[in-house]
């Protein structure tokens, strides 16, 4: 009975029970005007407090092909409005074009870029990061946040030469062409949590991110920062093998580089450990245990352990030099 008109039939009945007389309309009509008095027109009920989207000024010092990528990811992904981003153009006009195809400020000058940002990013190679700092250091107020993406320049350099210590380094790597980037960042002495929140946004919207103490950072060059180019060899000759067994080029090639992704996607969606997995595919005296035994014999692990070391020991060389 929660029909209004069954609920003033009750509330007559219990307040007049038993009934002397049938009740007079005038009563009725009393009792369902004192109800409809009761019954207050609803309320809007007001909308639970949205949670503010962070939306930052984020420019680019180098709109080069990192920062393009970066930028289109934040845009598409709406991490902030491509109006949120600026750059400016360095020689070549067409960078600039592709960074206002995207929606975003095309300003004049690195300074003007600073100026009106609250997120810089150094996106310029290696070799240019010192004079592009020492240039700006007079700009680099208390309230910005730096952030360098420049392989290899530490984060002593990167403080020493700006004068801020409010500076994250981040290292991505080239995947991030495809919003596939494994990066890891690292904090200087003045970075806050919301900084560290606001570029893992940033770097998110391109792939995924980590962070870590700098002393790993070379370590993670010769692992993802590298790995990509293992894994592009990996994907060749995997289908050199397919041409070899028969199988036409493109087909080859399509399955190599399908089976890689499908095989990563697998460790990262289902958890599991990747030896645990090969277990799972590799039957008695299959065809799987067959292909690994000559992977073993030609020392595939071990040449991968190398190839990481190797790397990780060269960019130490590199950037003591
Ligand atoms: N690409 C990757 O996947 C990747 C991965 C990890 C780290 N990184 C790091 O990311 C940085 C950028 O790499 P990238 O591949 O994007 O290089 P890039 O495409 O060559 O971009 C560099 C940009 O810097 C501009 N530039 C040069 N001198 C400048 C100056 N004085 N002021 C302002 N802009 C200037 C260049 O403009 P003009 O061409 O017009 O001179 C170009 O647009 C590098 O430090 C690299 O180590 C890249």
């Amino acid at each position: 009975m929660s029909d209004p008109a069954c609920w003033v039939f009750n509330v007559y009945q219990s307040a007049s029970k038993p009934p002397a007389s049938p009740p007079h309309p005038r009563h009725l009509l009393r009792l369902l005007l004192g109800f409809l008095a009761m019954a207050a027109p609803p309320q809007p009920v007001p909308a639970p407090a949205a949670v503010r989207p962070d939306v930052f000024r984020l420019g680019f010092i180098g709109p080069g092909n990192l920062a393009e990528s970066i930028a289109r990811g934040v845009a598409a992904s709406g991490v902030l409005p491509a109006t949120a981003i600026r750059t400016a153009p360095h020689r070549r006009p067409e960078r600039a074009e592709a960074f206002s195809s995207i929606g975003a400020h095309i300003l004049e000058t690195n300074a003007q870029v600073v100026d009106d940002s609250d997120v810089i990013v150094i996106s310029v190679k290696p070799q240019i990061v010192r004079q592009v700092l020492v240039e700006l250091k007079p700009l680099l107020s208390e309230e910005k946040l730096l952030v360098s993406i420049a392989a290899g320049i530490k984060m002593e350099d990167l403080q020493g030469w700006s004068g801020h210590r409010r500076v994250i380094r981040v290292m991505p790597n080239t995947p991030s062409a495809v919003g596939q980037a494994a990066s890891v960042m690292c904090l200087g002495e003045m970075a806050t949590e919301n900084d560290e929140n606001r570029v893992r946004s940033l770097f998110s919207a391109i792939g995924k991110v980590w962070t870590a103490e700098e002393k790993y950072f070379d370590a993670v060059t010769g692992l993802s920062g590298s790995g990509p180019a293992y894994i592009f060899l990996a994907i060749e000759a995997m289908a050199d093998g397919g041409v070899a067994a028969g199988l036409p080029r493109d087909l080859a090639l399509g399955l190599a580089s399908q089976t890689v992704l499908g095989a990563a996607t697998m460790v990262n969606q289902t958890g599991k450990h990747p030896g645990q997995l090969k277990d799972m595919v590799t039957s008695p005296a299959g065809t799987t245990i067959t292909g690994i035994q000559e992977l073993e014999k030609g020392a595939f692990r071990g040449t991968l352990i190398n190839a990481v070391v190797a790397a990780t020991k060269r960019c130490r060389e590199l950037s003591q030099s």
